[in-house]
């Protein structure tokens, strides 16, 4: 049986906690959806009013190169690379994760089609993040060279359907709704096996879950900043190539930004001898530089130490939800063994996306993703045992009093 008073000893002890302080976050709100949107760094509205003020309101143009903005996809890159097992110079920060899917599926395949051209199967997920199997479709039917996409339903089905004529595998590492985490390692191998390459969709596991990329030997990743990583709504995403296939292809997008030598003004294209052949066009700079607030944050600490702590919080989510709230048809979708779970929990309920309402209402802000899915993030960074006990007995009033069932949280809103 679970206390209150032990989940204070356990906050006593944490020594992460001191970390929440360097974020805003509004007194009475608990806040379980940092999977989603991340929390603003203190330090963001600060760097916001310095780039818009000094680099761009008095130092106006100089500041592409005085404040370094040619350089931020780069820079911040390397910084997130530290978070990832990525080298210097092998990540860049740009565009948004559906259009880095576009660049680096498009160099896989063209990496695979310079070795041999039989290999024509495309596996991904039919549970990934929906932007990813659009983007998938999409680039099949611009290049309309044959290619199928098979769709597994059950992440321990890969095995099973990877074969030699697998050209490319696109996995969230950990899945959106139900939190599965893959084994990366183990993944990239059985590819590797069979001659294909992987893509990992990092969005909610980057700065959620320790990653090597290089130390799993992994092929190409992309992911959103804006979740975990708290760079701020729509903050570009990332995208790390190994350094053997930074320069083995020429993505398509092939923009000025990706050009070997941008201020030439040549005619023809000739891709940057690097990850920066990846970049398109310009960048939002604002936006971008709001990112490193967040990474300065993760720097201050190691992944062991928050993912220790993420699954701490996660189990103790777990238990207490069984603990509290037996009885009210919840079912848990997310695994419970530890080296399959992501940083968030998610249960299912018929009336979930009514409840998420009224708890949104009570100030414990969770979301709602399709079917009947309740997905509370749980952020290390910022949260504490005691706000999941508080969580948790919201939730168990909610269900207890039936509040879910007033009229004002039956409506859907346009984000759910
Ligand atoms: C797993 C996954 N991939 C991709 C995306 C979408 O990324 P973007 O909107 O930056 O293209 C999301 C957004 O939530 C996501 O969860």
């Amino acid at each position: 049986m679970i206390t209150l008073e032990q989940c204070q000893q356990w906050d006593a002890a944490d020594i992460l906690a001191p970390l929440k302080n360097q974020f805003e976050l509004p007194q009475e709100v608990i806040y379980l959806d940092g999977n989603s949107l991340g929390a603003k760094p203190k330090k963001a509205a600060e760097k916001a009013l310095a780039v818009i003020n000094q680099q761009w309101g008095t130092d106006l143009i100089n500041s592409w190169n005085k404040a370094g903005w040619w350089d931020l996809p780069v820079r911040l890159g390397n910084k997130i690379g530290k978070l990832i097992g990525a080298n210097d110079n092998e990540t860049v920060v740009t565009d948004t994760t559906s259009l880095n899917l576009f660049k680096v599926l498009a160099s896989a395949i063209g990496i695979q089609k310079q070795k041999d051209n039989h290999r024509k199967v495309i596996i991904a997920e039919r549970d990934s993040f929906p932007t990813d199997l659009y983007m998938i479709e999409g680039f099949m039917a611009m290049i309309n060279q044959g290619y199928e996409l098979k769709l597994i339903d059950q992440p321990t089905t890969l095995p099973d359907i990877v074969t030699d004529d697998t050209a490319v595998i696109v996995l969230s590492h950990v899945n959106y709704r139900t939190g599965y985490l893959h084994d990366m390692a183990a993944v990239n191998q059985l590819a590797h096996k069979h001659g294909a390459l992987v893509i990992w969709d990092l969005c909610h596991s980057i700065g959620a879950v320790p990653i090597d990329l290089n130390g799993s030997d992994s092929d190409f990743a992309i992911g959103c900043t804006y979740k975990y990583l708290n760079g701020g709504p729509g903050a570009p995403a990332m995208l790390w190539a190994h350094s053997q296939y930074q320069t083995a292809f020429n993505q398509p997008l092939s923009g000025w930004w990706g050009h070997a030598k941008p201020f030439d003004m040549a005619v023809n294209y000739t891709p940057a001898g690097n990850v920066r052949r990846f970049l398109c066009g310009t960048q939002p700079i604002v936006s971008m530089n709001l990112i490193e607030c967040g990474i300065d944050i993760f720097l201050q600490t190691d992944m062991q130490a928050l993912r220790k702590k993420s699954l701490h919080l996660t189990d103790l989510l777990i238990q207490l939800i069984e603990q509290e709230c037996s009885g009210f048809d919840l079912t848990l979708i997310t695994p419970r063994e530890h080296h399959h779970r992501g940083s968030h929990v998610s249960i299912r309920h018929p009336h979930g996306y009514e409840i998420v309402q009224a708890l949104i209402a009570r100030g414990v802000i969770g979301d709602y993703r399709e079917p009947e899915v309740i997905r509370l993030g749980v952020t290390p960074l910022y949260l504490s045992s005691v706000d999941i006990w508080q969580a948790v007995q919201h939730l168990k009033e909610v269900l207890q009093t039936q509040q879910w069932a007033q009229p004002q949280f039956q409506t859907r809103r346009q984000v759910t």
